[in-house]
């Protein structure tokens, strides 16, 4: 006999089945003892007895069991509205215990007090399956398959880009990984896949698409990773209300379709200059919800217009990326970096930066405007991005793209507090992972060699 889920029982109502799954309660009642046995489809209750099957005994919380029995409706007073197998049960009349279980460090129920998030670390595998978790990674996997088809249908096409790679100037610090066969060199892991995609469009795609892991060895917060992902994007002959038109089309039909409780205030979305969001709510990602208490409700805006640089350290640096298009001529901007305005854009939602992007600057001269203003070296330009300027030699259509924080999206979407919680398995604050014990001073001393690597102790303190 092959094996049904739960959520299929309904449908065979007095019929023989095998069903399989984790103990999530046992209610011993003398005579009879009920067990709730979850699979990834839900909840069914068995009826056992005691006195035939003696090893039920050994069965504890989450321990794994295979049983054969009758699908049975229930009396009508014993009907439970509040699972999808409710009106039914099943009689067992052969148990297997598939896998023993140690008692479990938390229990998995949602009602429970607070789990310290160390131990839901520690023991992940345990806490995914708690339904919030489950909820989550179901949605965010409907989601990927949502706007996958999405893109693909408009003409998209999703393409990989390299993670052993060089460093991007997303701003952040690079996560740097040595070469053996190049020893004293190293590779970055890709902030994002900024210069990729760019160089995508030289190479005649004109629709792109990744759902791209970024690294950025920053520091973690409640709606930050070190380690997370971008849906990223990236189209030729566009101008700026191109991608937005795109973007926002997307994001209405994913709410539609995966997210129908929700429900989008303003539609087509605002968009709000910088200068305006920085003088009306003193933020560049305004909260914009009529009632912030109510979690159904979606604010999504853009906000365009920014400053191409912004001030630091006695010099200027670039608000987004070398790569923005400046609303000015490359004479201007050497004249007057301040006071110049980008082709930036950024989609906020209920207050979060969910997506930035730009339209590119890709001509040349504007590009060595761009760099004199942020004081590279032109030896320094070249061994960052010469690669890409030289690209832009050889004939590069007008481009720009945008790039969304996707476990941001989901966090705000499936209003879970932290983005830790529609990650399967995230990091925590100090950047560690807990279960896999992340990351590890376990490295011999034959590795360390053989990457020509030394570890110097007394700066480790
Ligand atoms: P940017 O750096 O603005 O742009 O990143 C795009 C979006 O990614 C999300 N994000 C993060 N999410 C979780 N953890 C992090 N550490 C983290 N950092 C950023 C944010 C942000 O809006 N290459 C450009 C995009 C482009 O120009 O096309 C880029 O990466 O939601």
């Amino acid at each position: 006999m092959n094996r049904i889920s739960n959520e299929k029982a309904v449908s065979f109502s007095g019929k023989k089945v095998k069903l399989a799954g984790w103990v999530s309660s046992i209610r011993s009642h003398g005579k009879i003892v009920f067990l709730d046995i979850r699979d990834e489809t839900g909840i069914i209750q068995a009826v056992v007895n005691p006195e035939k099957l003696k090893m039920i005994s050994d069965i504890k919380n989450e321990t794994v069991v295979e049983v054969v029995g009758e699908i049975k409706k229930r009396p009508e007073k014993m009907v439970n509205p509040e699972i999808k197998t409710g009106s039914v049960e099943i009689g067992v009349s052969k148990l297997k215990i598939l896998s023993d279980t140690e008692t479990i460090p938390f229990e998995l129920d949602e009602t429970q007090k607070k789990i310290n998030e160390e131990v839901r670390m520690k023991y992940r595998y345990i806490d995914l399956r708690r339904e919030r978790m489950q909820r989550n990674l179901r949605k965010r996997h409907e989601s990927t398959q949502f706007l996958r088809n999405f893109l693909s249908e408009n003409g998209f096409i999703g393409i990989e880009t390299p993670i052993l790679t060089k460093s991007t100037p997303e701003g952040a610090r690079d996560f740097l990984v040595p070469s053996r066969k190049i020893p004293g060199s190293f590779y970055a892991l890709p902030q994002s896949p900024q210069q990729y995609k760019q160089l995508l469009m030289v190479g005649g795609f004109e629709k792109y698409f990744q759902f791209a892991r970024c690294f950025r060895d920053e520091d973690v917060r409640a709606d930050r990773q070190a380690e997370f992902t971008q849906l990223d994007i990236e189209m030729s002959f566009v101008d700026r209300d191109d991608v937005l038109k795109l973007v926002e089309e997307m994001y209405i039909e994913l709410v539609e379709n995966v997210f129908p409780n929700k429900s989008i205030k303003e539609k087509p979305f605002p968009k709000i200059s910088y200068d305006e969001a920085i003088s009306r709510w003193n933020s560049d990602r305004p909260d914009l919800r009529k009632d912030k208490d109510n979690p159904d409700e979606l604010a999504f805006a853009f906000i365009v217009d920014f400053p191409m640089f912004e001030k630091f350290d006695g010099g200027f640096r670039a608000e987004h990326h070398p790569f923005t298009k400046p609303k000015a001529t490359p004479k201007e901007i050497r004249k007057n970096p301040e006071k110049i305005k980008s082709f930036q854009y950024d989609l906020v939602l209920n207050g979060a930066e969910i997506g930035g992007g730009s339209i590119r600057a890709h001509k040349p001269d504007m590009l060595k405007a761009i760099f004199e203003v942020l004081g590279h070296k032109e030896e320094e330009i070249e061994n960052k991005f010469g690669h890409l300027l030289e690209a832009f030699n050889y004939g590069v259509p007008p481009h720009g793209g945008m790039a969304f924080g996707f476990d941001r999206l989901l966090m705000v979407l499936l209003e879970e507090e932290s983005i830790r919680d529609v990650i399967a398995f995230p990091k925590t604050g100090d950047g560690r992972g807990l279960m896999m014990n992340t990351p590890s001073a376990d490295i011999s001393p034959d590795q360390l060699k053989e990457l020509s690597i030394k570890i110097d102790h007394e700066s480790e303190n």
